[in-house]
């Protein structure tokens, strides 16, 4: 059997035709499949506005770049979750600002409105919080609406990180659509593909625009398309016509994608909504297989509101089981695994110095850092891939 991968990515014959046709046109750089990705995934999303980054990274640093510079936000803080890919908590470092953390829920592994209030209510001083920063994690949409009446409270924005969710639904809107702004990731391993590719999404157009300036080192230049070959470059009125695309108002950053990448997402998105109930079909079943293991393993809770982005299972009683043992053995019989990314400031090593002000304050993301992991639960896993994994989770709980 072939190797059971936490991610797939399988390139047919459209993925091959719209690439040859780049190579064709030579224009390998930004152009007009990037356009249409950033129109389309606006459109499947809910937003006016899409730009299209180099990674999800990028999208999350240039975001909040544009908000610090666009004036948005004037605090330092940002509240956030200590369960996530560390990008999230990266990209806050990275722009200046501190990540404060609230623990996360048990069952969906995202923060709730209520610890974020709780922690807001016991601050000396609130208004030194720039931003809420939430996670939809594994695809589970926060409780937006909750979070809005919290962050209205305290006149702080907030910009959700929907990198792992993928067409997921929070009353009726897509995750993305749901704050000010908000990032995508298109890794490989996440439910639209693309290898590396992020968006930033938002309504505000001004957004928007610090953002398309903010990923091309700040130039002044900011047309979603470059028209100066024909002529009508607003700048070219400019009297002693400097080029905008070498005139630079702002200290950015090269976060520009490529062709081959919004190509390849054009062709993911067109599967969007089978891909989405491929995993949600995949959930259901390891559900339903993995229930005589109820007392020693939780698996994740169904909803058709949630677009998976892997299988994610929790140790209850880790002592008789540990997880490195149990991830050895399913590795050893094929199957991928993953830990369940780790409570960043108490056990990520690049964040050592928050280590003693977190350490025992965060129970429940350092219990699913140390104990949970996931495996895939993508379109391409086969029947008999499906019931190898619930075999060998049967087995190695045994
Ligand atoms: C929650 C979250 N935010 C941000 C990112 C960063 O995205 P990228 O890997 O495209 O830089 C990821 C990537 O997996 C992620 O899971």
């Amino acid at each position: 059997m072939d190797p059971i991968r936490v991610g797939d990515l399988i390139l047919g014959d459209e993925e091959r035709e719209a690439i040859g046709k780049i190579i064709d046109s030579g224009r390998i750089s930004e152009g007009p499949f990037v356009r249409r990705f950033e129109r389309e995934w606006a459109k499947y999303v809910g937003t006016r506005e899409c730009v299209l980054l180099n990674s999800g990274t990028s999208a999350l640093i240039a975001g909040i770049a544009a908000l610090k510079v666009g004036e948005y936000i004037d605090g330092t803080r940002v509240v956030t979750t200590p369960l996530t890919y560390v990008a999230t908590s990266n990209a806050i470092i990275l722009n200046g600002l501190e990540p404060v953390y609230v623990d996360v829920d048990p069952e969906t592994f995202i923060i709730t409105p209520q610890t974020v209030s709780a922690l807001l209510e016991e601050e000396d001083d609130p208004s030194s919080f720039a931003m809420l920063l939430p996670v939809h994690l594994m695809g589970y949409p926060c409780d937006m609406d909750g979070m809005d009446a919290v962050v209205k409270k305290y006149g702080l924005v907030t910009f959700e990180d929907s990198a792992q969710a993928h067409g997921s639904r929070y009353k009726g809107k897509r995750t993305g659509s749901l704050s000010l702004l908000s990032d995508f990731s298109f890794y490989i391993a996440h439910n639209i593909q693309a290898g590396e590719l992020g968006a930033l999404v938002t309504d505000d157009p001004n957004i928007a625009r610090l953002v398309r300036k903010i990923k091309a080192n700040g130039r002044v230049c900011d047309c979603s398309v470059c028209v100066r070959s024909t002529g009508e470059c607003p700048h070219l009125r400019d009297e002693d016509d400097p080029d905008p695309r070498f005139t630079h108002d702002l200290i950015g950053y090269n976060f520009k994608t490529m062709e081959f990448q919004a190509a390849i997402a054009l062709c993911q998105l067109q599967k969007a909504d089978w891909i989405l109930e491929r995993r949600q079909e995949n959930v259901r079943r390891l559900n339903e297989a993995l229930e005589p293991l109820a007392d020693v393993l939780a698996t994740p809770p169904f909803s058709p509101d949630v677009s998976y982005l892997a299988y994610t299972l929790v140790i209850k009683d880790p002592k008789r089981f540990p997880r490195a043992r149990i991830c050895r053995e399913m590795e050893h019989a094929g199957i991928e695994t993953r830990p369940l990314f780790g409570c960043i400031p108490t056990q990520q090593p690049a964040y050592a110095s928050y280590r003693d002000r977190y350490k025992g304050r965060l129970p429940v993301a350092e219990r699913l850092g140390s104990d949970a992991f996931y495996v895939g639960c993508h379109q391409y896993l086969s029947e008999e891939q499906l019931d190898h994994m619930a075999s060998t989770l049967r087995k190695v709980f045994r």
